[in-house]
């Protein structure tokens, strides 16, 4: 065979090598085009190896080099075509690429909601002072929500438009029943049902008519506590209430004091956080009163007591730095989603 018609044939083979691997959409097509080209036992670089033993003996040695050049251009082709589709991601033919170097879809998983998780922590925090959890229910009668914590029937928060009286002629042992408008009716409820001592937490919902703006909402929580029992002091008070506030704020956020009234505490204090250069109400607190113990026939000749009460919205608010409640009840996933 000439040299020149052996040249022609290797130059259609890499041609033709080049259009297919070229032409490769996926790991089959590439695959059958390296068969067809590069396959050991029948390729077609194979036959052209073979096909430089028909040339005639003086022009070997250039068919050869000629051989060789068209080899490794063949096979430069198959790696280029390769390298392609592994970077497109390309594993079928006729799939659309998929980039296996992009991040995965995350799976959402659910939590749970802000109130629920400062309720566990309370929990988890004054269970660690010693306070049980004692519960309640949210419907409530006026011994309870009232008379029993020395709230007589002429007082203000009495007042049907400041409460939800429920519109049914049905009566509670201690008279109308309206929704709890505080969880120190757990108090009464606790102390009715056990002799001191007495360490518990309540933590629950509460009603009150109450128009919503960024501090205020019709329905919220509220964490209460009751200590009761022989030489219980102000200081008792006071120290249970910063070590709370130490262990839930962590440190940076400060509390106060101030000389309050409440009807079931004698002496009776707010409780203040500061948040920047401002103190806002986290709750009321004060040593139980008199009235209150007789009323659940503990002596307080024999006993003192404190008790408090905390809105959990606010010091929930409070510690993620959120300025408006009402964030709590819109369940908008974006801004649950940040707990
Ligand atoms: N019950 C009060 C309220 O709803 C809060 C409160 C004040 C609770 C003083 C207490 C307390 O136990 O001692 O505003």
């Amino acid at each position: 065979m000439a040299l020149a018609q052996y040249l022609a044939e290797l130059e259609t083979l890499v041609a033709d090598a080049a259009r297919a691997f070229s032409a490769a959409d996926g790991a089959l097509t590439l695959e059958a085009a390296r068969i067809e080209f590069l396959g050991a036992k029948s390729g077609r670089i194979k036959d052209a190896q073979k096909g430089l033993g028909a040339v005639d003996k003086a022009d070997k040695p250039a068919a050869g080099k000629h051989f060789n050049d068209a080899k490794q251009a063949i096979e430069a082709a198959f790696t280029s075509a390769q390298e392609r589709i592994a970077a497109q991601g390309i594993t079928e033919p006729g799939l659309a690429p998929i980039d296996l170097t992009l991040p995965g879809r995350p799976l959402r998983l659910g939590r749970l909601h802000p109130l629920t998780q400062t309720i566990e922590e309370l929990k988890e925090i004054l269970g660690r002072l010693g306070f049980t959890v004692a519960d309640g229910p949210e419907i409530e009668d006026e011994w309870h929500n009232f008379e029993a914590l020395n709230i007589p029937a002429s007082h203000p928060a009495r007042d049907p438009l400041e409460n939800f009286y429920l519109a049914t002629a049905e009566r509670g042992a201690g008279g109308p029943l309206l929704l709890r408008s505080q969880t120190s009716t757990v108090q009464i409820r606790v102390m009715e049902a056990a002799k001191p001592p007495v360490r518990i937490i309540s933590l629950g919902r509460v009603y009150r008519p109450d128009t919503a703006d960024d501090t205020h909402y019709p329905m919220f929580h509220q964490i209460e506590g009751l200590l009761v029992d022989r030489h219980v002091t102000m200081a008792d008070l006071k120290s249970t209430l910063r070590l709370f506030a130490a262990a839930y704020f962590g440190g940076d956020v400060h509390i106060r004091f101030r000389p309050s009234f409440f009807p079931f505490t004698e002496p009776s204090v707010e409780v203040d956080m500061s948040w920047h250069d401002r103190w806002i109400e986290m709750g009321g607190a004060g040593m139980v009163d008199p009235h209150v113990l007789q009323a659940v026939g503990y002596d307080p000749e024999e006993y003192t007591g404190f008790a408090f009460g905390l809105g959990v919205e606010r010091v929930c608010a409070r510690r993620h730095q959120v300025t408006d409640i009402r964030e709590f009840y819109k369940n908008d996933v974006r801004f649950l989603r940040q707990f």
